[in-house]
């Protein structure tokens, strides 16, 4: 079949979109590999048409411009907060303008934290004002603040074995940066190992792959049963100074006041918008990025890039005036930083019709230049998301990891549905991640034009081949 399609400047591209003819019994496939190798390899000219309108043509630098022009206006988009809610609606509004198909809001309840004023000075063995950032879901300290003697471990195993010291004290963590998932329980767990064995705050190693001096936040986990206790992150660097001073036999204290609080859920959404599938609509892809972020920076990089470059997936097939068999949706999460609550909600309401959702992905690992796609699915889907790879070759994006991930899309792939992930570099990733300093300044336009083009193939290739993904 041949198909015309025009761009927003009228530029005709000739497309040859594969009929795909695919032969059932009893619901079961009855195509060779080789069939399904050269059903793919038919969609060479599709994929060069969207990299080269991603990457060379009218659509250069558009997620960049756009992503911005809301991060510029809004700034960061804090779970509860009024810059959250004023982003979904410019994002309602701008989904609309783009003339994408089913536009709307599903409403979620999410956490409302603020983390009011703080500090952390250290009162000895000499005066310091060190740089923290509370951590989300922090309760705050007394209005004085919390004045006690530091106890600094590197593990929770070292806490443990010195469980009698910790009474009456302020735990700091100083634990190596392994890599994110490893160190990150620290941030999410520290307070309540430290409240446990009767501190009164902890202190957490930013969890970092480098620094000058950056906090870095995130979300905290209270448990039931154990004391809630205040914590904060604090810079590499001085969990380090602290560390040499403990070691030297120093007696270090710190007195630290946040004015963090917790306020009742307020009212939210997760915003979706689709191209409609032509053959097969009830079935779905799904390409998301979260819209909120942490209250520093800018939440640029985490995840403006994700959930523009899956918006610009939608923009540049729809401008190439193509339309898959099976829907393409996109979902802009709310509430990522909390813990997926947005996604939750989305996975309560949706799983019914799991048996209809061929891929989901999701980008929140950076949107740098790609590396590859990080996928987790069968064998027989890991073979067929290996030939859609090589429809990237002109940009040399071939690579298949395993492990897909994503906080939002985690509930489908547990649930068996195939899934994937933008990867990068995620050293600079995490070297920016929840800090002030993720800003538009760490973002490169041409590298969103590269991911956006991976984005887009890969989800129109998967959405519009003639069979789902197998599944297990
Ligand atoms: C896209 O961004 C690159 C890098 O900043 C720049 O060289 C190029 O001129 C931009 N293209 C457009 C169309 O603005
Ligand atoms: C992180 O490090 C731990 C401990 O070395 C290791 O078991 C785990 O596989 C690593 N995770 C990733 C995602 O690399
Ligand atoms: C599930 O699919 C059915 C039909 O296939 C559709 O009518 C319904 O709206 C879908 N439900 C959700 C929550 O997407
Ligand atoms: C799945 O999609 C098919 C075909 O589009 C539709 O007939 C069926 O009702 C859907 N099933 C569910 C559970 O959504
Ligand atoms: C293509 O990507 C591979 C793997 O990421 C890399 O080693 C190689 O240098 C790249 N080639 C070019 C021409 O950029
Ligand atoms: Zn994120």
């Amino acid at each position: 079949m041949k198909f015309l399609g025009f761009t927003s400047t009228g530029v005709v591209h000739l497309l040859t979109i594969y009929t795909g003819a695919a032969i059932y019994q009893n619901g079961v496939s009855q195509n060779t590999f080789q069939e399904i190798k050269e059903e793919i390899a038919h969609y060479k000219d599709v994929a060069k048409a969207i990299i080269n309108l991603a990457v060379y043509g009218e659509a250069q630098n558009r997620s960049y411009e756009r992503l911005s022009l809301l991060v510029d206006t809004v700034g960061p988009r804090l779970s509860g907060s009024k810059n959250l809610e004023k982003a979904i609606q410019i994002m309602y509004q701008n989904l609309q303008d783009d003339r994408l198909e089913n536009v709307h809001l599903e409403p979620v309840k999410i956490p409302h934290w603020e983390r009011g004023e703080e500090s952390a000075m250290m009162l000895e063995p000499r005066l310091h004002k060190m740089a923290i950032l509370g951590l989300g879901s922090s309760i705050g300290t007394p209005h004085e603040g919390i004045t006690a003697e530091v106890l600094v471990v590197t593990s929770f195993d070292e806490l443990r074995r010195r469980a009698s010291e910790a009474r009456g004290k302020i735990v700091v963590y100083n634990q190596p940066y392994v890599n994110y998932s490893k160190s990150v329980q620290y941030r999410v767990s520290g307070a309540v190992e430290a409240a446990k064995v009767g501190a009164l705050a902890s202190l957490i190693r930013s969890v970092t792959s480098f620094s000058i001096y950056s906090p870095h936040t995130g979300i905290q986990k209270y448990q039931d049963g154990v004391p809630k206790i205040p914590t904060a992150c604090i810079t590499v660097e001085d969990a380090e100074m602290v560390a040499r001073m403990a070691s030297r036999g120093s007696r270090v204290v710190v007195q630290l006041k946040m004015g963090a609080k917790n306020y009742p859920d307020v009212d939210s959404f997760n915003t979706v918008a689709e191209i409609i599938g032509r053959k097969y609509p009830e079935q779905v892809v799904l390409v998301s990025g979260h819209l909120d972020s942490w209250d520093v920076g800018q939440g640029a990089m985490d995840d403006g890039g994700g959930a523009f470059i899956s918006w610009e997936a939608l923009s540049l097939i729809k401008d190439l005036g193509l339309r898959p068999k099976r829907t393409l949706r996109l979902v802009l999460w709310t509430a990522e930083e909390q813990g997926g609550i947005g996604a939750f909600q989305y996975y309560q309401q949706h799983k019914a019709n799991i048996s209809n959702y061929s891929l989901v992905m999701e980008s929140d690992l950076g949107t740098f230049l790609p590396s590859g796609l990080q996928f987790t699915g069968s064998e027989k889907a890991r073979a067929i998301m290996k030939e859609v790879m090589k429809l990237l070759q002109p940009i040399n994006v071939t690579q298949l990891f395993t492990a897909g991930e994503g906080t939002d899309i985690s509930f489908w792939i547990q649930a068996g549905v195939p899934g994937a992930s933008l990867l990068d570099d995620l050293y600079k990733y995490f070297s920016f991640h929840h800090s002030r300093g993720d800003t538009m300044t760490v973002m490169d336009p041409e590298q969103m034009n590269v991911a956006a083009a991976v984005w887009a193939v890969v989800s129109y290739v998967i959405a519009d081949r003639e069979e789902m993904l197998p599944r297990n």
